[in-house]
């Protein structure tokens, strides 16, 4: 179980999924049954969606999330969004550095530290994902992929500024396909990613740093998953889209034992 420094996070990540109609039924369906779960909940919703989503969870506990967002204010940058309009459509978070955003859109490191210090300036918790490939992980790499993808995304910042933000550890060979990292091997790369953030920021940085676990996340996994002390919470993918598993996954139940 997460220390108590660090107050759990299940983050449901859409992705390019649902109608308007859809949105608004699982919305209101997660803020009504939210409850008094212990962890923050949020939704990650698609950009068009947001506004809608904003309105339904109005005065409810569950926060909005955007998925990407580009690194300037505004300009001519067809196709893209901005942190304000993000604000202004009312997300107050925002995924960076999905896994599949560096996978099919090229995203760099370089690009991931500017889209970091944007939405930071900007007041929107940023959940920074990392995560290492199948084949880099049969070649015993995982951990230096890890250490890359955070001393790249995290450079130049002062740990002051940092204090809001999520990381997400979301090994690629995990996302969509129903292979979840045991609760062990999801522990020793949380480790090592608050380890790293130790040695980058400060232990107080990396003790209060939430890092949350994320790759087929599901009603019957997420317990022990939860159960591990450097697990703070979860990015859910194909398991937010169905009311009945997310709310199973925000009313998770970490093992006595491990309490
Ligand atoms: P998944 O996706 O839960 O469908 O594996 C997780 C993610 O991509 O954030």
């Amino acid at each position: 179980m997460s220390s108590p420094l660090r107050k759990p996070l299940i983050a449901g990540n859409w992705k390019m999924h649902l109608t308007l109609a859809q949105s608004l039924e699982l919305a209101r369906a997660v803020r009504d049954g939210v409850g008094d779960a212990a962890s923050e909940v949020a939704l990650c919703v698609p950009f068009t969606a947001l506004a809608l989503v904003a309105e339904t969870l109005r005065g409810s506990r569950v926060r909005l999330g955007a998925q990407d967002l580009h690194w300037e204010t505004q300009g001519a940058f067809t196709g893209e969004i901005s942190p304000v309009q993000l604000v202004d459509a009312g997300a107050t978070m925002t995924i960076i550095a999905h896994s599949e955003r560096r996978r099919y859109f090229n995203e760099t490191d370089e690009a991931v530290n500017k889209k970091l210090r944007a939405a930071l300036a900007a007041k929107l918790v940023p959940i920074l994902c990392i995560g290492e490939t199948l084949e880099e992980r049969e070649a015993q790499r995982t951990f230096k992929v890890l250490q890359t993808q955070l001393e790249g995304g995290l450079k130049g910042f002062a740990p002051v500024d940092l204090a809001p933000l999520v990381i997400a550890y979301e090994p690629v060979w995990a996302i969509g396909t129903g292979k979840t990292a045991t609760p062990d091997q999801a522990q020793q790369a949380h480790l090592f990613v608050r380890k790293t953030c130790a040695r980058l920021y400060g232990e107080g940085f990396a003790s209060g740093c939430r890092i949350l676990y994320g790759g087929s996340v599901k009603a019957d996994n997420v317990d022990r998953l939860m159960a591990e002390p450097d697990i703070d919470g979860a990015l859910v993918g194909g398991d937010s889209l169905k009311a009945a598993s997310f709310l199973r996954i925000v009313h998770f139940q970490a093992p006595a034992a491990a309490r």
